[in-house]
């Protein structure tokens, strides 16, 4: 198949192309390499994929040095005409859209950048995939659009109409609209409900990465609601594992026994909603021993109240995911923490 990643220079994208080439796909990888984050680790990660910084700047497709069948380009999603022409030239089998204005706390701040990646960015893609069908489109919806949902775990046949984030918004935007262009033009579209996903090349702004830099570093972490949460932390093989198997397997319409099973998706469009999380919730002081034990350091830990946009618990139902691709996540909370710190002191020699 040939793929278009984007979000490629991201935490989820770097390593979904490594897995996509490695069992023979040919992937385009598309990314702004926005600063929301430090873009040393974007270029790290492409770096490592054999594309260099250098090249980025003076030409407009790369190919990587490492795999034959990755090229990257860096371009913004918002650039419908791009796009366009891109989708045209390229012909693309399938579309993973991974790209995105990432983070809760930051949709506070930087309301404008969701808008214009997530929504207008997502409108993009689907305008695309309207003018140059493609088998599949898969895109990253988020555990974050469950709000303030008591009920676990989490169930895609719950009624999320009340997102507490832009972020969350957004997401859920995304679903509708996917679905909009699912039933009116017939475009198979599955969305992927991550819940938090960690590992190596983790992201900055998340929870792992932030607490073993300030502990390694020897400053005290923020510890929200005093530790009182819950999160279905799942690792990254395991997520990527389950998009590969995703976008094998493009959703056709739904028949009618279907419709009446899926109370929340009662649609005969070619749509599909799934939660991929490990479905076993963590203790946020646990989550913390562990990364501690680790390290081999005690962090000291500032209780903090909860945050605004944040939400308690998070708690994948995956029996979907089970049934439908026989999702099995298999990582162990204690090694992929692990791994993500020899992985953290290796990058930053540490
Ligand atoms: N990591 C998680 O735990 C998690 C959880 C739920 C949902 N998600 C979603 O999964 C996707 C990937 O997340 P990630 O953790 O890899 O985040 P990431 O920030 O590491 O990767 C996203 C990439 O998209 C790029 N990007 C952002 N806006 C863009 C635009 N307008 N045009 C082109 N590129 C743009 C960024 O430069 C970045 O490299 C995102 O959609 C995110 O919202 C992630």
């Amino acid at each position: 198949m040939k793929v278009l990643v984007t979000g490629s220079a991201g935490f989820i994208g770097f390593h979904l192309v490594n897995k996509l080439v490695e069992k023979g796909d040919e992937v385009v990888g598309l990314d702004n390499i926005n600063d929301y984050y430090e873009v040393s680790l974007k270029y790290g990660r492409l770096a490592d994929a054999g594309i260099t910084k250098d090249e980025i700047q003076t030409s407009r497709f790369v190919q990587s040095k490492r795999f034959r069948s990755y090229r990257f380009v860096k371009e913004d999603l918002t650039n419908k005409e791009f796009l366009l022409e891109l989708f045209k030239s390229e012909q693309f089998d399938a579309v993973v859209n991974l790209a995105a204005q990432a983070g809760v706390r930051y949709s506070l701040e930087k309301p404008d950048e969701y808008i214009s990646s997530n929504v207008q960015g997502f409108l993009n893609i689907l305008e695309s995939c309207r003018h140059h069908p493609v088998k599949h489109l898969v895109y990253a919806s988020s555990s974050s659009i469950y709000g303030t949902n008591t009920k676990i775990p989490f169930s895609t046949e719950d009624v999320v109409d009340h997102p507490i984030s832009l972020y969350a918004a957004s997401k859920k935007s995304n679903e509708l609209m996917a679905h909009t262009y699912s039933h009116l033009f017939n475009i198979p579209t599955t969305g992927l409900r991550f819940f938090t996903v960690y590992g190596p090349w983790g992201r900055p702004d998340m929870a792992l990465f932030l607490f073993t830099r300030k502990i390694l570093n020897g400053n005290p972490i923020q510890v929200y609601n005093n530790g009182e949460m819950k999160r279905d932390f799942t690792y990254i093989d395991d997520i990527v594992e389950g998009i590969v198997k995703v976008l094998d397997k493009p959703e056709s319409v739904n028949n009618d026994s279907e419709c009446d099973r899926l109370e929340a998706l009662k649609t005969k469009a070619p749509y599909k909603l799934y939660n991929i999380g490990n479905s076993s919730p963590v203790l946020l002081t646990d989550f913390i021993d562990a990364l501690e034990e680790s390290i081999g350091q005690k962090a000291e830990r500032q209780l903090m109240p909860l945050q605004p946009g944040d939400v308690l618990s998070t708690w994948a139902d995956v029996t979907d995911l089970i049934k439908d691709i026989n999702y099995q996540p298999k990582t162990e909370l204690r090694v992929g923490i692990s791994n993500f710190v020899k992985w953290y002191r290796d990058f930053y020699k540490v």
